[in-house]
């Protein structure tokens, strides 16, 4: 699957603070990994790269560390990213290439110009023969298969790891946008602080992210669910069993869906009219691994009274916008700018197909 590479092959590169995905032109997605490397900090080396480093968080010796390099949106270490992208990018094309390719990176949307030139460079020197940074939105709504080229309005809102961003999209422009620092990293925080206050136990973030993703609740479920979990009892020290309901969920995550919901707002808000009437009709569009909490589309529905879609295959959405974003300049040249938007992406058209069916 990885090795050759043709002539002048294209990629996409999504930098997540959660995942890092890498689109083949062709291929599709070859790489799905977390973004985590492993380090001995006796002798500065890395260890291990995305599965084989999130594998030895929270387990590892004290001389291993486990970090994960864009924490919170931001590129927390960025020696450490730069190795984590080389190491992607040569799983992903071998080092064998004839020809260097085209790379399209979106990095999250908060990186500062520097951040952004220091991806910039690292991807340079991994073997790209020309590099674009993309903004994430628009690779988002590409994605998700929205043709960003016509003069009508579309909203994404993109539920990451680190970042959640919401833009309002037209002509193949961000026309209002925002960025916050509460997403799936955040859910999961709030869930160790309620198991600590609620139960006094400690859970560690993997647990934390699996109750997320099997009782999370954003809004009240008909049929409630429960998980057990163990954690650390904090007045005993010993290890404990915990049966962890919906409900509590609800009202451990209360606070940060509904935060979202505001900011969805605040951006409809400052929607010029024309545009917010077109979302209105054509609905929001969900993308990132945390639109995926249950109930998320329906509480942004029940907030904004716009019906919330999420995109099929909403994790990828933006990794395959940034691989389409390169397909675009190639064809593109000397066309229309927006040529090869004319024709829908995937089969799909701006009418989305929700894919995460209600449980109910
Ligand atoms: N079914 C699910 N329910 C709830 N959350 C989920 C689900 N699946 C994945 N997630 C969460 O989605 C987040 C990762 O999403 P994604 O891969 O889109 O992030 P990212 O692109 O790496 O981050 P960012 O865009 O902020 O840089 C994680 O917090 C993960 O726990
Ligand atoms: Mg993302």
């Amino acid at each position: 699957m990885f090795g050759f590479m043709g002539f002048g092959e294209d990629i996409g590169i999504d930098l997540g603070t959660a995942t890092v995905l890498v689109y083949i032109k062709g291929q599709g997605i070859v790489i799905r990994e977390p973004s985590v490397v492993a380090i001995d900090k006796d002798t500065n080396t890395i260890l291990a790269v995305g599965e084989e480093a999130r594998r030895m968080l929270g387990r590892t010796p004290g001389n291993i560390v486990a970090i994960r390099p864009l924490r919170e949106g931001v590129i927390s270490n960025y020696e450490i990213t730069e190795k984590m992208l080389k190491y992607f990018i040569e799983k992903a094309i071998g080092k064998r290439s004839f020809v260097k390719p085209t790379i399209a990176v979106c990095v999250p949307s908060s990186v500062t110009e520097v951040e952004r030139r220091a991806v910039e460079d690292a991807t340079k020197q991994a073997g790209a023969r020309q590099v674009h940074i993309i903004e994430e939105p628009i690779a988002a709504a590409i994605g998700a298969g929205i043709d960003i080229s016509r003069a009508c309005g579309s909203m994404v809102v993109d539920i990451g790891g680190g970042t959640t961003d919401i833009a309002v999209i037209s002509l193949g422009g961000t026309v209002v946008s925002t960025s916050l620092k509460i997403a799936g990293d955040n859910f999961d925080e709030n869930i160790i602080r309620y198991m600590r206050k609620k139960h006094n136990v400690l859970i560690g973030e993997r647990t934390a992210e699996d109750l997320k993703i099997h009782v999370g609740t954003a809004y009240e479920r008909t049929t409630p669910v429960s998980l057990e979990v163990r954690g650390r009892n904090l007045i005993t020290g010993l290890p404990k069993n915990i049966t962890v309901t919906s409900e509590e969920m609800h009202e451990a995550l209360k606070e940060s869906v509904l935060a979202i919901c505001d900011a969805v707002h605040t951006v409809l808000e400052k929607t010029p009219p024309e545009l917010a009437a077109d979302i209105s009709d054509r609905g929001i569009v969900m993308t990132g691994g945390g639109s995926l909490l249950y109930g998320l589309d329906k509480l942004i529905k029940s907030r904004t009274g716009i019906n919330a879609i999420i995109a099929e295959d909403s994790v990828s959405c933006v990794a395959i916008g940034t691989g389409k974003y390169i397909e675009f300049l190639g064809e593109g040249r000397g066309k229309g700018k927006f040529d090869i938007f004319g024709k829908p992406h995937n089969n799909k058209s701006s009418d989305f197909v929700a894919t995460k069916e209600d449980e109910e």
